[in-house]
């Protein structure tokens, strides 16, 4: 048998960026690779009845404060007599001059698929198969490795794509760039309650950065008694993902390992009847099963380990 390095395929040239499907709003992840001329993102979802306005912002990091500089900034806004397009890019700080683009293809109540596609020197934008717009970069394409989707809009899918398939097998899935928000909420280990239990339809989503030399990482779900009948457990050490129930018996998650140190993650909990499916980085990897009573009963959400947190949301 081969020793256990000559098996593993190398993650940064194996890794492709898996589309990401009903992400919750707002939404903020990496950008495998980052961004680079013949790169496209798709964004396929609907604008609801009342939407004001939504923003896809194509962002050079994901700190929270101070805020990134945003290098293309893609804003709808439907709140005035003639909903229009705003483009712009934030820079230290501050807004430069505001593109508008009249007559926007977008309508609420009414579903879109928007791609971007990113060329040398600008951004094209076509809506439902018709070109929009196309805006030349203000900040360096190569500063941009975070997708942020905020505001007023329902995301079905998101996709990455190349133009080129063949040009990718040599690009890094990015490091994370360090986050600034340091808040003693998200300090780890790190627990949140749930004074009235999960339900089938709640999502729980966690999101974060692994750490440099990481050991392991654990989520695990709280009752009223203090039981943990639900344990997620990412092991470095073996590079496997499992369940791990309350007498510890370890039910391993059949899918490659998305687990990187210094690399993003997210993952999301749907609690449905008879169980919790999980995703992780966008991909369904199936469920532990947990009666409703169980879930009903459940209390804290507690996560240790190797990782810098910058989101909990349920
Ligand atoms: C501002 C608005 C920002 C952003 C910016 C673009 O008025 O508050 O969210 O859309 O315009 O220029």
């Amino acid at each position: 048998m081969l020793p256990r390095e000559k098996l593993d395929p190398l993650p940064d040239r194996f890794i492709l960026q898996p589309p990401v499907f009903y992400p919750v709003v707002p939404y903020v992840t990496t950008i495998f690779g980052g961004l680079h001329a013949g790169k496209m993102v798709m964004l396929q979802g609907a604008v609801p009845m009342d939407a004001r306005r939504f923003q896809v912002d194509f962002q050079c990091g994901c700190s929270l404060q101070p805020q990134p500089d945003i290098a293309i900034h893609f804003n709808p806004r439907f709140h005035t007599s003639k909903p229009h397009v705003i483009c712009n890019t934030l820079h230290n700080g501050r807004w430069k001059a505001e593109a508008r683009w009249p007559n926007l293809a977008l309508q609420r109540g009414a579903r879109f698929l928007i791609l971007f596609l990113f060329g040398n020197e600008e951004v094209k934008v076509s809506v439902n198969g018709q070109h929009f717009l196309h805006y030349p970069y203000r900040l360096p394409l190569s500063r941009v490795d975070t997708l942020g989707i905020f505001g007023d809009i329902f995301v079905e899918a998101v996709g990455f794509l190349n133009i080129n398939p063949f040009e990718e097998g040599e690009r890094e899935y990015p490091v994370g760039h360090p986050f600034l928000l340091k808040s003693p909420r998200l300090t780890v280990p790190c627990s949140r309650a749930f004074p009235r239990g999960l339900w089938p339809g709640q999502v729980i989503v966690v999101r974060g950065l692994v750490l440099q030399e990481p050991k392991d990482f654990t989520l695990s779900l709280r009752d009223e008694s203090a039981h943990t009948p639900v344990t997620l457990r990412a092991s470095f050490v073996d590079r496997t993902l499992a369940w791990i129930s309350p007498w510890g018996r370890k039910t391993p998650v059949l899918a490659p390992f998305l687990f990187y140190p210094q690399r993003f993650f997210e993952v999301l909990l749907l609690c449905q009847e008879g169980g919790l499916r999980l995703a992780l980085n966008g991909q369904g990897l199936g469920a532990t099963s947990l009666c409703q009573e169980a879930l009903e009963r459940l209390r804290e959400l507690r996560i240790s380990g190797s990782v810098q947190l910058f989101c909990i949301h349920y």
